[in-house]
């Protein structure tokens, strides 16, 4: 079972937001004689299964609401939290320059509250894995919850444990590190990465980058690059049509890397 449906209508089973506004929305799971509750009142399941998707529909006390197909955006920005969970902005760009696919095997560290989890799980698909680490288990067990909501489960091992003694893999596709040191653990990357793959990590101070920088220049990795994304919103209304204005100013540096294999030169003879 993945989150989305293909069919026309809603049946059981099926992930829908109840979307009042672009940045209200309870997501849920369709189930016979289930009832969705809330202070501006009750929808039955029964009356949305069978409902066409991009339907208005109408709680008991008459607030209204659309049934729509929750989106990878939408599942990001309501996931359960209990740390500060990653930004679809970054992320977007991370899967991108980290070529993240179907088939990928990807390990990532923290696993916070499963944030970036559940999307690593959804892109590598069943022919790849996410094998997650975490040292905090109220958080390993937040997060399976959250990738199992989503029906993921299975494109994803978690581990609960720090990384300081290492990954249990090696040769995967990619690592990405969300944690405040990765700078302690470019060794552990270095063992578990495929020579030439794809390391990432996201940092909110510049004082991390430079330590990050100076120890993977110690351990080869090459193709160095540190992004930061910005992003701006705009009031979509024709008659007002300008930035809003509120804005996320930083989230965090992004830097990315290669650990690559240098040729050995033969010592020239006398
Ligand atoms: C900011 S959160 C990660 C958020 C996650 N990327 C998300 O999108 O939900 C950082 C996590 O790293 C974990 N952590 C810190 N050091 C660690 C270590 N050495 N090994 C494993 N997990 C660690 C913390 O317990 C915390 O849950």
């Amino acid at each position: 079972m993945t989150w989305l449906s293909t069919g026309e209508t809603a049946a059981p089973g099926d992930l829908v937001a109840l979307a009042s506004t672009k940045t209200n929305y309870f997501i849920f799971r369709l189930e016979e004689g289930g009832k969705f509750e809330t202070h501006r009142g009750i929808i039955r399941h029964d009356d949305l299964i069978g409902t066409k998707w991009g339907s208005e529909v109408v709680s008991h006390k008459g607030s209204s609401f659309y049934m729509l197909q929750p989106g990878i955006y939408e599942i990001l920005s309501n996931t359960k939290r209990n740390t500060q969970i990653m930004y679809p902005k970054d992320i977007g760009f991370i899967l991108m320059k980290m070529n993240i696919a179907p088939g990928t095997t990807i390990i990532e560290a923290g696993t916070g509250s499963g944030g970036l989890t559940q999307i690593l799980a959804l892109m590598v698909g069943k022919e790849g894995h996410v094998y997650s680490y975490e040292r905090r288990e109220e958080m390993t067990n937040l997060a399976r919850k959250n990738v199992q909501k989503l029906g993921l489960q299975d494109q994803v091992t978690f581990y609960n444990r720090s990384i300081e003694d290492g990954f249990e893999q090696k040769n995967v596709d990619a690592v990405f590190l969300d944690l405040p040191n990765p700078y302690d653990y470019v060794q552990q990357v270095r063992d578990a990465l495929i020579p030439g793959g794809q390391f990432g990590s996201l940092l909110p101070t510049t004082n991390q980058i430079v330590k990050l920088l100076l120890e993977m220049r110690r351990m080869d990795f090459e193709f160095v690059d540190v992004v930061e994304l910005m992003l701006r919103f705009y009031q979509a209304e024709a008659e007002k049509f300008r930035p809003v204005d509120r804005m996320v100013a930083h989230t965090g540096y992004l830097v990315f890397g290669r650990p690559i294999l240098r040729a050995v030169c033969e010592e020239e003879q006398p």
